[in-house]
């Protein structure tokens, strides 16, 4: 079981920032140990990759080559050469949509997303629509706002090519069962592209056992720094898709005559200077968190979700949206409190919170409200932060009494 106490202790931002912080799926704090990996490579291996001929040079590659395979067995991929490294979940999708999708969807082909995917999960595909005429459709939420494979039954057809879904929504924190998702998304011969943003960082995924043909996330929601982020994705789809970019170290030679060969995958991605010193924290970050164990991160967020929604739940001024979801993330109002207030609330009583529509701005049609409250809990969050934000949240719905004091 994780000690909170003892973990927080690791990271040097709770010296001087007392800031109660529950807006983890936005990004996450550091540990020492992802700020040290950091400062290795600026303060002592900055070299690029791929192209020194001498030791640090080295040192870097082999950094490279040992977080990729870090990754590769932290979501059970079968090859170190389906680990792409991109800059974030982001980036990962939009390679996904305009190097596979673009490439082998046509008119009248058919997209099913969801109502709670993020803007990343959504737009890349809207734009695949406008440019090839393939027609974006919806699997319909259940009563919970959970995606479910009896919902995808009623709408997948002999014609989708694609679903594309996140593991845990980022508004409403559900586990979406992706095993059984994949089974029928194969049994109609689509390929499944999984947003595990919300999920890789929180709780076990195995891209082999689920069925996932493409997974995309991102370093600095699983305490490593922005700008690294991962593309997974079968072998035999990256040998297939286009490289979103070209550039330096993808290409094995390429002449005036136009003539050109690109390296397979992972490089065939890769073009131009690759984040290094992100992929040194994220090296860091991955072995971080399986020192801790992910299934003690999962146990300890849960653990702190009921107890939060247990409380919460009998202040007859809150809504919670998702009572029962499984992770770290509860959304809720406060009657007749637009929720960009109460986070100003909150903030003003030292409590981070996130409040909008959590860039999933097709949820609002089904949760019928326009914008809602998150809090989103990590490793580091104690059940003393937690009882202060219910106590805060007591006085919430004074807010605009107790603003003007
Ligand atoms: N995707 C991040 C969130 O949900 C930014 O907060």
């Amino acid at each position: 079981m994780i000690n909170p106490h003892e973990i927080r202790k690791e990271f040097p931002i709770f010296k001087d920032n007392k800031t109660i912080y529950l807006d983890n799926a936005a990004t996450t704090y550091k540990p020492q140990c992802v700020i040290d990996a950091v400062n290795k490579y600026l303060i002592h291996d900055t070299a690029n990759a791929h192209r020194g001929d001498y030791d640090t040079a080295y040192r870097v590659d082999q950094i490279i080559d040992e977080t990729r395979s870090l990754t590769r067995e932290f979501i059970n991929a079968e090859s170190d050469n389906e680990i792409v490294f991109t800059n974030g979940t982001t980036m990962s999708l939009n390679m996904v949509a305009f190097g596979y999708a673009f490439k082998f969807l046509k008119k009248g082909d058919e997209i099913l997303l969801t109502y709670a995917e993020h803007a990343s999960n959504t737009i890349p595909w809207y734009e695949v629509s406008k440019r090839t005429g393939a027609v974006i459709k919806f699997i319909a939420l259940d009563k919970k706002g959970r995606v479910t494979a009896e919902n995808l039954k009623e709408v997948i057809t002999p014609k989708t090519k694609i679903v594309s879904l996140a593991h845990v929504t980022n508004v409403l924190g559900y586990i979406n069962d992706i095993k059984s998702i994949s089974k029928v998304v194969h049994e109609y011969g689509a390929l499944l592209v999984v947003d595990g943003a919300q999920s890789v960082p929180h709780l076990k995924v195995d891209v082999q056992e689920m069925g996932i043909d493409f997974l995309a996330f991102s370093g600095h929601k699983m305490l490593g720094p922005t700008g690294i982020g991962i593309l997974y994705g079968r072998l035999e789809l990256l040998e297939a898709m286009d490289a979103f970019h070209g550039g330096g170290g993808m290409n094995a030679t390429f002449d005036p005559d136009g003539s050109l060969a690109y390296f397979g995958p992972p490089l065939k991605f890769e073009a131009g200077t690759l984040n290094l010193e992100s992929i040194y924290g994220f090296n860091a970050a991955i072995k971080y968190i399986k020192k801790i164990g992910i299934e003690n991160i999962a146990k300890h967020e849960v653990m702190l979700r009921n107890y939060a929604v247990e409380k919460l739940a009998k202040n007859e001024n809150i809504i919670i949206y998702n009572k029962d979801a499984e992770t770290g993330i509860i959304t809720f109002n406060v009657k007749d409190v637009f929720a960009q207030d109460a986070a100003s609330y909150y903030n003003s009583k030292g409590i981070a919170v996130r409040s909008g529509q959590h860039c999933a701005k097709n949820l609002k049609h089904f949760l019928n409200t326009p914008a809602t409250i998150r809090i989103s809990i990590y490793i580091y969050n104690t059940k003393e932060e937690i009882d202060q934000f219910l106590e805060v949240t007591e006085g919430v719905e004074n807010y605009l009494d107790a603003f003007f004091d």
